[in-house]
């Protein structure tokens, strides 16, 4: 029993030091590029399509990852997170129906996104 919850404490503490910069460096930056990179070269094969489909699902649960309680900052961030999930499900509608304008209008829609919650929430501006 005190094993077992040895165990819980290290999986919650993994969980912990996960946090909005990860999900971004790891989820939403290489995804997010994925899709801007169809203004430049649309996907030709199948295979490729595929990999994008794939991309644009991982942006769909980062939104989703954005809105867990330990990172959630609000109900404005809340909305930008599942707009940028809203985007990632269009990528995908497009994507599956192999339409390179839908997917790019998709990151045009991504890009909003990005830029509204970055004006809010990263010091700067971004
Ligand atoms: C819901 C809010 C939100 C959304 C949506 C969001 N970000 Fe972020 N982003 C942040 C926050 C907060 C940070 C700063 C995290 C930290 O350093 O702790 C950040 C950091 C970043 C950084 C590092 C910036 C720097 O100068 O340090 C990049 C790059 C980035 N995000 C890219 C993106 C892209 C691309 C998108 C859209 C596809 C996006 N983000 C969408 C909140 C958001």
């Amino acid at each position: 029993m005190s094993h077992l919850s040895t165990v819980i404490i290290i999986a919650a503490a993994t969980v912990a030091n996960v946090g909005v910069r990860d999900v971004m460096d790891a989820m939403i930056i290489p995804a997010s590029n994925a899709l801007f990179d169809v203004g430049r070269q649309a996907p030709e094969s199948d295979e490729e399509w595929l990999a994008l489909r794939k991309q644009a699902v991982i942006l769909v649960e980062a939104g989703r990852a954005l809105t867990i309680d330990s990172r959630s900052r609000g109900i404005a961030w809340d909305n930008w997170s599942e707009a940028l999930s809203a985007a990632g499900q269009s990528a995908i509608n497009a994507i599956d129906n192999r339409d390179a304008d839908g997917a790019l209008d998709a990151g045009n829609a991504l890009i909003e996104t990005c830029t509204d919650c970055h004006l809010q929430h990263l010091p700067a501006g971004n």
